[in-house]
């Protein structure tokens, strides 16, 4: 209302002490008044005129006690300054627009949004973070809120999924090749749990739902490891072999810095020739514990393998251009790994001996054969990825034939 030609809001506190809640009504005042606009605060707290005359101080705004004769309490008169609209004058909706759709996410992001929640109001001046992913097209996909909500309800529980104390009693040999596979697979796993975790911290978080799948992706990793460190110990104390030519291999990756550029490597090459190789395990598993472990791997890796390929075609799909720069990245690595082994005999024995099943020379003929069998599903799958990527045929062809022999 107008007094003597103000604009005055008035507020009564009545006994609410501004402590305990009044200062929220009367900044709620005064959030909603113009700066020049009068704010009469009255009450009988008994401390109300010292709380607010700091309060005003703080906050820069002008104020003014008035002691009303003949009766017991008095009036607060407080002259709204300007800081508090100026504060929030430069402030930015963090989202791609300016805030006409809250949740519009931004090309370009700038770092200095921080952790802001994607559509926040930010205050000017926030500091900048170290964000290194903050292109859009680097990272996003708009499948990845899809992605991240069928894997938060596809989590399992390795404790209950898995018929652990189900009676089983292999060879010697058999389950020497099972624990062999498994050490194999607890390495590959740590490398593929190592590389989202790592690009997890440099990514803006405003590109929240990638953030959240790596996250998720990150956790499916960790589970991986533990299920198979479970059943390599099942009937064991000691683990397999780990060989330089895998750990090479898996160090390409670990150290590749570019997210796109390692999430090919990973999740389309690598975690895609992973999907033959568990169901392949899962196929040909000798006990209810390997098939199982192998089986829930491998619907995780689908999800990897699904993202790898949704933000990649997304990317490519806008630039073109940076699909010989994934051959290149191919070719790269396997120029690196040209000196070093193939995939550890041990491994290698050890699928076939599981796919053999026996050491009768015809289950071995027939595990041979199923090995063999493997290799060539593995490449079919990366060349079928490669082509979906928009690789003519024939590149996709001599690209997969250039992947690692370590198959991660
Ligand atoms: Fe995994
Ligand atoms: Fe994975």
């Amino acid at each position: 209302m107008r007094v003597d030609g103000e604009m005055q809001t008035q507020v009564d506190l009545g006994s609410l002490p501004f402590a305990e809640g009044g200062y929220l009504v009367v900044k709620r005042a005064v959030r909603g008044a113009s700066p020049g606009h009068a704010i009469v605060v009255t009450g009988d707290a008994p401390e109300l005129e010292v709380d607010l005359r700091a309060w005003c101080r703080a906050e820069g705004h002008g104020f003014d006690w008035q002691p009303a004769a003949g009766m017991a309490r008095g009036q607060a008169r407080i002259l709204t300054g300007a800081a508090e609209s100026a504060r929030w004058a430069g402030a930015r909706r963090a989202t791609g627009d300016g805030g006409v759709d809250e949740d519009t996410v931004a090309e370009h992001p700038p770092r200095s949004w921080g952790l802001a929640a994607r559509g926040a109001t930010v205050e000017a001046g926030t500091p900048e973070f170290d964000f290194h992913l903050t292109d859009k097209i680097e990272v996003w996909s708009d499948d990845a809120a899809r992605i991240y909500q069928q894997a938060v309800a596809a989590q399992w529980d390795p404790e209950t999924a898995i018929p652990w104390n189900a009676a089983f009693e292999l060879g010697h040999d058999l389950e020497d090749a099972v624990v062999q596979v498994m050490t194999y697979l607890i390495e590959n796993e740590t490398a593929a749990l190592i590389v989202p975790s790592r690009f997890i911290a440099q990514l803006h978080p405003h590109f929240r739902e990638v953030m959240q799948v790596l996250a998720v992706q990150a956790a499916d990793e960790a589970r991986h490891i533990e299920v198979f460190t479970r059943r390599a110990r099942l009937k064991r104390t000691q683990l397999g072999r780990s060989t330089i030519g895998g750990q090479v291999s898996l160090k390409t990756l670990v150290e590749e810095p570019e997210f796109a550029i390692a999430s090919f490597l990973l999740s389309v090459l690598g975690e895609g020739t992973f999907l033959s190789l568990l169901w392949f395990i899962e196929r040909h598993a000798p006990d209810p514990v390997t098939e199982a472990v192998a089986r829930l791997a491998a619907q995780d890796e689908a999800r990897h393998v699904a993202f790898g390929l949704a933000h990649l075609s997304q990317h490519l799909g806008r630039e073109p251009a940076f699909r010989p720069r994934l051959a290149d990245a191919v070719r790269r690595r396997h120029d690196a790994l040209r000196h070093t082994a193939a995939l550890n005999d041990e491994v290698f024995d050890a699928l076939l001996l599981m796919a053999a099943g026996s050491w009768e020379h015809d289950a071995l003929r027939l595990g041979s054969r199923r090995v063999l069998q493997l290799i060539h599903d593995m490449d079919e799958g990366r060349r079928k990825r490669l082509v979906r990527l928009g690789f003519p045929e024939e590149e996709a062809a001599a690209l997969s034939a250039l992947h690692t022999r370590n198959f991660m």
